[in-house]
């Protein structure tokens, strides 16, 4: 697709012009993934973090969180119960809490692999340098997953204090990737001075990292942050963001995001519609799941891990596809045998 299409589509009010392109994202979807849609059980293990994001709930200066911390115990313990709800893939997510030392990362690392060898593990625990993130690789770690928020040089900087680079944020990604891991990057939609252009940016900085993940989420304002007053992402635009990315990433795996859900009761389902074929249902502990507030009136923080698998599952199936609680792994690069993408985009 030509820049012009691109951004043609990012702009577009016209509903059957949306409704045609999340069409044509669905038929990209079953040519590589059939119907399924794959599990993640995400473990959020800390709210603490060094940074200070404007947009971010849990940031440094966040008025009014209670902090908390999981032990190497607790984390293992949520493996425990989200293994035996059928969980193959848990991802360790927390802020950027240099509390958790490499050395501890690692030995998390290493008990959740003794334990479970045969499941995939995912790190989202932010920016580290190289020798770390081959450490916890080595340990174990199969897959790292690190929004990279904006791939704009100037809207990144809009949207974070002068100590963070948009350049050591890319760094980050293309290090994961020569390591070995399988990465997730992804950005928000409707960030305060985001424009139609850097949208058409993080496409293209996607087009060329190629990951196997692209995590992407309304933006929802969070209260106690430098953005709280700014209105949320809009729905429509984070559906077409969806289906677009499949297009241009026809393997990738698109999770239905949370945010989305919170945005609106059904917006996952219709990120299902869009292209999307993930969903990470949480097995944080219940008493910590609503300290982690990325953003405000985040859903599915009352229900235990089993609850929230069969809402889910029920969701899934509602909406025409089937759960798999396999690994899930993503078809990129590509491997022999899964189908050919046959769509050629035909623009009006
Ligand atoms: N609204 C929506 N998503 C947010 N994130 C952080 N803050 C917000 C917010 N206010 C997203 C970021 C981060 C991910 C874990 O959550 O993209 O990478
Ligand atoms: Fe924690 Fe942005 S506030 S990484």
């Amino acid at each position: 697709m030509t820049d012009a299409e691109i951004l043609h589509y990012i702009t577009t009010d016209d509903r059957d012009e949306a409704e045609g392109l999340y069409a044509l994202a669905r038929g990209v979807r079953e040519e590589h993934y059939g119907k399924d849609v794959y599990f993640r059980g995400l473990i959020e293990f800390t709210n603490y973090c060094k940074n200070n994001c404007f947009y971010c709930g849990i940031r440094r200066d966040a008025e009014g969180v209670n902090r908390y911390r999981l032990s190497a115990e607790q984390i293992l313990d949520c493996c425990r119960i989200g293994s035996g709800l059928g969980f193959r893939t848990f991802v360790l997510q927390g802020g950027e809490d240099p509390y958790y030392t490499d050395g501890m990362i690692t030995e998390i690392v290493r008990s959740i692999r003794n334990e479970f060898p045969g499941h995939a593990i995912t790190l989202s625990i932010g920016e580290r340098g190289r020798e770390s993130y081959e450490n916890f690789y080595s340990a174990g770690a199969n897959r790292y997953l690190l929004r990279h928020e904006t791939a704009d040089e100037a809207h990144y900087r809009a949207m974070h204090p002068a100590s963070m680079k948009l350049a050591e944020r890319k760094e980050c990604l293309y290090t994961l990737r020569d390591i070995g891991y399988q990465i997730g990057a992804g950005f928000m939609v409707g960030t305060p001075f985001q424009t139609p252009e850097c949208l058409l940016e993080d496409l293209r900085f996607l087009e060329d990292l190629d990951p196997h993940m692209v995590g992407i989420g309304p933006f929802i304002p969070a209260s106690g942050t430098p953005f709280a007053g700014h209105p949320a992402g809009d729905e429509g635009l984070t559906l077409r963001m969806v289906a677009l990315t499949r297009l241009l990433l026809p393997r990738t795996l698109l999770p239905a995001t949370t945010a989305l859900g919170t945005l609106t009761p059904d917006g996952r389902e219709k990120a299902l519609l869009a292209g999307a074929n993930v969903v990470m249902p949480n097995l944080s502990p219940v008493d910590v799941r609503k300290l982690y507030s990325l953003y405000d009136n985040k859903i599915c923080t009352g229900d235990e891990a089993a609850e929230c698998l069969r809402c889910m599952a029920l969701r899934i199936r509602a909406t025409g596809f089937t759960p798999n609680m396999g690994r899930g792994d993503s078809q990129v690069p590509f491997r022999p045998g899964a189908a050919e993408c046959q769509v050629s985009l035909k623009l009006a």
